[in-house]
């Protein structure tokens, strides 16, 4: 088979289907990566062909014939299998993704702690027994595993993305089809070697790359996919809501976009608050789908507040991926690179400019970590997603109105409330309409903690317990003991 050797680790390019490596009939990924050119991606007969050995898996070897035990002994030995090989995934993800290195490996971290979590879980997965009226009679619910499950990640957190769906699906025995985004396909085929040296049997987990509207289309649309988790846009969300309704009605998890709130009342320790507020949006280049992007500052302190959030904006470090100080990256690719740029020009006329605004040298996809004062929700850098460096700071008076301000947005993916006024850090986290709120801190999450959206922000939590949920089927079996049932009319 054909492997390519990216800053010294050799990765295998072609599809990975049962356990072994076979050739993608899918059309080449147009990529700005010399080394993911040589990527195969899968065509719509791949796709078949890996959902068949997925299939095969969840029947046969996987599935319920596979105790919670053995499951989660495998996902520890996944996990260990990660540590030992960290430097190779980091290495890989920072070439693929344009991570700085610190925040390569941390990702890498919380994906094996992912990973752990949901290994502990594997054999405590529980259902119910109900009780019932007619003594002759009980029900068990039992927790099943829903079946064959389509994976769909986008590029800002390859592997962590993939932790965040792979470790609840094998800790409950569903078998996988993976897609990485077509930006950043390398590190999941590392993953997939992985895979198979932690011991699981052929067709649990397969690796497709491949295009959006190719790959990822039929996957939305296979007949014999029970469950499609997905993390990426609303739009492509959107998309693959209606193919699941129009094909099988598989049931959809979705992890979408956001425009988040990060509110800053008078009595924050303001000194902090910037520095979250300025970690909160600039963090991964502003590629997070929970990016707090949207900076609710309340009047009476935003002349004290806005140096404090430039004074951190600035001191960011942006640059040399390789350099461990490094905070801030390259944008994704040259399409993200110009979105970007569009809004910074965009900004300039609706909003006033602080710092920043534009390109950050003349090499590469750098932008500089920007600030924009007076920014409202009438405007279009209020209310779109820019997934870049960039913070729209607004201001507000009253509690009420920062509540309203943080709601006007068809998103609903995360908040933040920074205050030492408890009762109004109460009142107003009450409000939101959103699906993580912080309190007097911003972006750090944690594989415990249920994540996901309200409003446009998605269907579904993942992660926690809660994130085993989508992976499982109830199945409600009823013990009768008769023969003595109470019929309405005589039979
Ligand atoms: P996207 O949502 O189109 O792509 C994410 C994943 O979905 C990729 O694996 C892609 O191949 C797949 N995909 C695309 N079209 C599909 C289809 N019709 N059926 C099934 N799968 C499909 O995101 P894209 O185009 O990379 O970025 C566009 C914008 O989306 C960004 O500017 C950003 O605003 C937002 N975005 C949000 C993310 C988040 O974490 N919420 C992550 C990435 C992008
Ligand atoms: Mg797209």
């Amino acid at each position: 088979m054909s492997t390519i050797t990216v800053e010294g680790v050799t990765i295998n390019t072609g599809l990975f289907i049962n356990n072994e490596w076979v050739k993608g009939h899918g059309e080449p990924l147009e990529t700005v990566n010399p080394a993911t050119e040589e990527v195969q991606t899968a065509s719509k007969e791949d796709v078949d062909i890996a959902v068949k050995a997925a299939r095969e898996a969840f029947e046969t070897t996987w599935g319920t014939e596979c105790s919670g035990q053995e499951r989660g002994r495998l996902l520890f030995a996944l996990a260990d299998q990660m540590e030992k090989r960290i430097d190779e995934l980091v290495a890989l993800e920072i070439v693929d993704a344009g991570k700085p290195v610190a925040w390569a490996r941390a990702d890498m971290e919380d994906s094996i702690a992912c990973l752990r979590y949901y290994a502990g879980a594997a054999d405590k997965i529980q259902g119910s027994t109900i009780e019932m009226d007619d003594k002759n009679k009980y029900a068990v619910a039992r927790k099943e595993p829903i079946g064959v499950a389509a994976q769909i990640v986008p590029w800002n957190y390859p592997i962590l993305m993939m932790a965040w769906k792979v470790g609840p699906a094998l800790a409950a025995g569903v078998s996988i089809v993976f897609k990485p985004a077509e930006q950043t396909p390398l590190s999941t085929l590392l993953f997939a070697e992985m895979v198979k040296d932690a011991g699981y049997p052929p067709g649990v987990f397969n690796v497709l790359n491949g295009v959006g509207r190719v790959t990822g289309d039929a996957l939305a649309r296979h007949m014999d996919i029970d469950k499609i988790a997905f993390t990426g846009s609303t739009p492509t969300g959107r998309r693959i809501a209606c193919a699941a309704a129009e094909s099988n009605l598989k049931s959809v998890t979705l992890e979408l976009g956001g425009k988040s709130p990060n509110i800053i009342f008078e009595d924050a320790d303001l000194k902090e608050a910037a520095k979250w507020a300025a970690f909160g949006v600039y963090e991964n280049m502003g590629q997070s789908c929970n990016a707090g992007s949207r900076i609710l500052v309340q009047e009476s302190v935003y002349d004290k507040f806005l140096p404090l959030f430039v004074e951190a904006a600035q001191a960011f470090q942006v640059g040399d991926t390789k350099d461990q100080n490094t905070f801030q990256g390259p944008q994704i690719s040259k399409v993200q690179f110009d979105k970007i740029l569009g809004y910074l020009e965009q900004g300039k006329k609706e909003a006033k400019l602080i710092t920043g605004g534009n390109r950050f040298g003349n090499k590469g996809y750098f932008v500089e970590p920007t600030v924009f004062g007076d920014v409202d929700m009438t405007m279009k850098i209020g209310q779109e997603e820019i997934f870049g460096p960039v913070a729209s700071l607004i201001k507000f008076k009253t509690e009420a109105e920062a509540i309203q301000i943080a709601n006007d947005t068809s998103f609903g993916l995360a908040a933040a409330v920074h205050s030492m006024n408890y009762a109004q850090v109460n009142r107003v986290t009450r409000k939101l309409k959103a699906g993580t709120v912080w309190i007097n801190q911003y972006t750090i999450l944690s594989h415990q903690i249920p994540f996901g959206g309200y409003k446009q922000s998605g269907w579904g939590r993942e992660l926690g317990l809660e994130g085993l949920e989508p992976y499982l089927a109830t199945k409600a079996v009823h013990h009768y003991y008769g023969p003595e049932f109470e019929w309405p009319i005589k039979l």
